[in-house]
């Protein structure tokens, strides 16, 4: 079958080195394999399959409880025919029944030995996958208002996400769903007209677009005559008038050049295509929700109800007007049709559950999205608190801080703390200034990243730029301390590969398979974060790696001197070991998009 095709090529592929394997995936295919055969037609067990506590063997399967209870049968026999049916893989060396059932699995050695040496060989490469089509909105503030500490978050968040997708070999847009349309724009355009008469010919030198949303919102809300021209500026807006549209541009353009500031700084990528962008299709997708009856009148405003969505969409305001709402319709059509995806990502704060939980509700209903055909996550996190972790609104970081000044302080206080450690004085200016920026923009985003999403977090510098525990400050550093092993040692990469491609690692201290097995997992925690886009566990396990490999160095020498410091023995396997978790630590920086450095 198709199924097997996959396997066999996901399982083979790897062997013939290229891609790393899944190993926990792959078992799951070898033991769904194994029921199919054993018990035909019985599909409602799901693979139970686990890293192993015990010592004698990496991983259990437990699918023979679950089974036998089904079938009301003994779950040690069953648990014998599924055993006896489990297809032959290089990957496996032992299968072992024990207990009331379990099947103790022991990965092979040589398997592990070659995988290893694949990555000192070829870098880490991504586990076989289909390739989808994904659209992630990410980061998204709003023009004219500030980008606050919860963007940042979608920003962070959202990019990681799009990265372990590109990594994974899939096709993904990352798109800035900008607040760039609505009715605000009647303000700011009528009081750009009276600042800045002649916008239209002269770019109006507005220093803080904010303060100017400020002052045309008091306007607005206490000059009656104001508000009028702010209403029908909008109209002549919406009706494209020359004017008025180069206005809502000039005023676009000021955010956006703010925004991309911060991109710049963090390095992300995204496209810009806000509210705006769907004016048409907003048209064209209310005209259809009408013609099929999908909208119901309340109080001169249309909305919709979706499905199991207690709140409607407000699809048509009363004056007329399209919403927040609208836009969404229109964009989830336009994302599913027009750009043919396969998996729609949506990151934003958990204050909209409400929000997409209609919208997806509503565009089911209207035929526009089929759970089966196309994958739709919104990925909530929750509010940034200040220092005292109270979350009262006054305490979140937002109200207080400017994003781009908190990017500074980052730099600063990471660049004191280097100070501290006496850094200057070991590196040159450049390398110090490398070291600077990547601590302090990567300590925020791990910072972001390492928490589970769900949850509140405390904005703490002094946390985030600890020298020990779960932090990049710690975790940057223990990469160069592990890039420094062969470098002190005069060996350079190419003498690692050269030894590689001689013979696969030997492997024999205990603390080396454990390491080794470490280094195998990371394709199985990304795939797991296909599942549930909770990163934490990447840097969960980056710090995994990163104390295994602590545990590995302190049991093993890598390089031997003797008392006057010379050196008297280099061991090639073990440094290719070195070797295979730094590339492995460097993936799941890369992941999470921080920049490393190879000193500091
Ligand atoms: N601009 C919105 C905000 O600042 C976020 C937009 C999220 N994306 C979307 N398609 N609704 O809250």
């Amino acid at each position: 079958s198709a199924e097997r095709l996959r396997d066999n090529a996901g399982v083979t592929s790897t062997l013939n080195m290229k891609n790393s394997c899944n190993v926990l995936g792959q078992l799951e295919d070898l033991f769904s394999r194994a029921l199919q055969a054993a018990y035909p037609g019985v599909t409602h067990v799901a693979s139970q399959l686990q890293v192993s506590k015990q010592k004698q063997a990496d991983y259990q399967c437990n699918d023979a409880m679950a089974l036998a209870k089904s079938l009301k049968k003994n779950p040690r026999e069953v648990g014998e025919i599924l055993l006896k049916n489990v297809p032959p893989s290089p990957m496996v060396s032992k299968l072992e029944l024990s207990g009331p059932g379990f099947i103790n699995i022991t990965i092979s050695t040589d398997f592990i030995r070659q995988q290893v040496t694949n990555i000192v060989l070829h870098g880490v490469t991504p586990p076989p996958t289909t390739p989808l089509r994904v659209v992630v909105d990410f980061s998204s503030p709003n023009i004219a208002k500030e980008m606050h500490v919860g963007h940042l978050r979608s920003t962070i968040i959202g990019d990681s996400i799009a990265r372990l997708m590109e990594y994974l070999g899939h096709d993904v847009l990352r798109i800035n769903h900008l607040g760039d349309w609505g009715t605000q724009f009647g303000m700011l355009i009528a009081h750009l007209e009276d600042r800045f008469p002649d916008f239209a010919t002269k770019p109006p030198p507005i220093a803080d677009l904010q303060t100017f949303y400020k002052e045309s919102k008091k306007r607005f809300d206490e000059d009656a005559e104001f508000k009028k021209r702010a209403y029908q500026a909008v109209v002549k807006l919406q009706a494209h008038n020359p004017i008025h549209i180069k206005g809502w541009q000039e005023i676009c353009e000021i955010s956006k050049k703010e925004f991309s500031k911060v991109y710049e700084r963090l390095k992300v990528k995204i496209i810009d295509r806000g509210e705006s962008f769907y004016q048409s299709r907003m048209e064209s997708a209310v005209k259809v929700l009408q013609d099929t009856g999908m909208l119901e009148e309340d109080e001169g405003r249309k909305v919709m109800f979706g499905e199991g969505a207690d709140i409607p969409l407000t699809i048509v305001k009363s004056d007329g007007g399209f919403t927040y709402d609208t836009s969404d319709m229109a964009c989830i059509r336009q994302r599913i049709e027009e750009e043919k995806a396969d998996w729609l990502v949506y990151v934003t704060d958990a204050g909209q559950g409400q929000h997409f939980k209609s919208l997806f509700a509503c565009a089911k209903k209207a035929g526009i999205y089929d759970a089966a055909k196309t994958r739709i996550d919104h990925v909530t996190f929750g509010v940034v608190l200040g220092k005292t972790g109270r979350s009262s609104r006054h305490d979140q970081v937002s109200d207080t801080v400017r994003l781009v000044d908190l990017l500074n302080e980052g730099l600063q206080r990471s660049e004191e703390k280097l100070q501290e450690k006496e850094r200057d004085k070991a590196l040159t200016k450049e390398e110090f200034t490398k070291a600077r920026d990547a601590v302090a923009y990567g300590c925020i985003k791990y910072a972001d990243l390492s928490h589970d999403r769900a949850r509140d977090y405390v904005f703490s510098f002094d946390r985030m730029l600890d020298f020990r525990g779960n932090t990049a400050a710690y975790l940057l550093y223990a990469l160069t301390r592990i890039r420094s092993i062969a470098r002190t040692a005069c060996i350079k990469r190419e003498d690692i590969m050269a030894e590689a491609q001689k013979h696969p690692i030997e492997l024999e201290h205990e603390k080396e398979w454990k390491l080794a097995r470490t280094l195998l997992k990371l394709s199985d925690v990304l795939l797991k974060i296909t599942e549930d886009l909770c990163l934490h566990s990447l840097c969960e396990y980056l710090f995994e790696v990163s104390a295994v490999f602590t545990e590995f160095y302190d049991n093993c020498y890598c390089v031997e001197k003797n008392s006057d410091g010379k050196i008297v023995k280099i061991n090639l396997n073990r440094l290719m070991l070195c070797e295979a978790t730094a590339a492995v630590m460097e993936k799941c920086f890369a992941i999470l998009g921080i920049d490393t450095v190879g000193k500091m």
